[in-house]
């Protein structure tokens, strides 16, 4: 099932299609030349296989081992238990957790996205399960999730504090009382800055459609505490480092392809702050997907918070 974005005037922009090649900038995530390798790019690995068994354990089901065989009162009485999933992607992940039995909503403003994992679905046999919303947090039902989720780095694309506070109130308002909250932001301390270059980022892979591509990243500018070059860093305001990146991408019929993006990074005392004014308690804190305590370099901050 797919709905569309809410006529409330903030869909991201398509993107310029009459522009030449590379292209100074536009949102990777409506581009597609960038969601076709999405899933070769981010193939899930760690980060999936860590949310499916946290997942799991907080309702009760076991998520690679079939369909769901019971689970704590709480979502018993709501029938399956339900996953609410903000930046839900290509529905990778979201499908893995249906295929356990888990009932699935998926938000994303991303129409190339949303498309993509209602492609996904198509002839999975779980399409009673999911829902996809081509839109915001907004469209999630209220006091109807057992678990928030927001990965892939989701929480980083939120760069005002406004926008984000807005995200963990819906986060918050869409929440069972006792439901919980999980997603992971890149630790700002533990990023590595110095290695997002070509020279250590370039890979080349499978096409989905035939041959190879290449790609990699290039830093552009950072705003806020951590300047690479070690200069005197503009800073916007104290919520973390903006980060902006370029990247690039050679597909197999030779175009060059280029899309800049900027994320926010922030400090676990913003987070700390933020998810306690939204009305959050933290339960753990993890610095890496192996569960790693977290640490003042881990690259992870890896939530785990309750709606009391
Ligand atoms: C790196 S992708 C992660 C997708 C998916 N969760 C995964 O792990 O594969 C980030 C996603 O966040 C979505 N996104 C960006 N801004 C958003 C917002 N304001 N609300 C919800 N999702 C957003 C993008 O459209 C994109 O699909």
């Amino acid at each position: 099932m797919a709905e569309d974005l809410a006529d409330d005037g903030t869909a991201a922009g398509a993107p310029d299609d009459a522009a030449p090649a590379p292209l100074p900038e536009h949102a990777w995530t409506e581009d597609p030349d960038y969601v076709r390798v999405y899933d070769v790019e981010n193939a899930g690995g760690w980060d999936h296989d860590f949310y499916a068994e946290l997942i799991g354990e907080l309702v009760g089901v076991s998520v690679d081992g079939g369909a769901w065989s019971g689970g704590p009162a709480e979502t018993v009485a709501a029938g399956a238990p339900h996953v609410a999933d903000i930046g839900c992607g290509t529905g990778v992940l979201g499908l893995r957790l249906a295929a356990a039995g888990i009932r699935v909503t998926g938000v994303d403003p991303s129409r190339a996205m949303i498309d993509a994992a209602e492609a996904r679905t198509a002839g999975s046999g779980l399409d009673e399960q999911v829902t996809w919303h081509h839109g915001f947090a907004d469209r999630l039902p209220t006091a109807s999730a057992d678990v928030v989720l927001m990965e892939g780095h989701v929480a980083q694309y939120f760069l005002e504090r406004s926008a984000w506070d807005e995200v963990l109130a819906h986060a918050h308002r869409a929440l069972v009382p006792g439901g919980a909250l999980t997603f992971e932001s890149r630790n700002p301390d533990g990023l590595e800055l110095d290695v997002w270059d070509e020279e250590h980022t370039r890979e080349t892979q499978e096409h989905p459609d035939g041959g190879t591509f290449d790609s990699w990243i290039e830093l552009v500018r950072v705003v806020g505490e951590q300047d690479v070059a070690g200069e005197q860093a503009e800073c916007a305001d104290d919520d973390g480092p903006l980060v902006t990146h370029r990247g690039h991408m050679v597909l197999p019929d030779g175009r060059h392809v280029t899309t800049e993006e900027t994320l926010r990074f922030r400090p676990l005392e913003v987070l700390r702050d933020s998810l306690e004014q939204a009305g959050f308690v933290i339960e753990q804190l993890w610095g890496d997907w192996d569960r790693e305590e977290l640490d003042t370099d881990s690259p992870e901050i890896i939530v785990l918070a309750r709606k009391p």
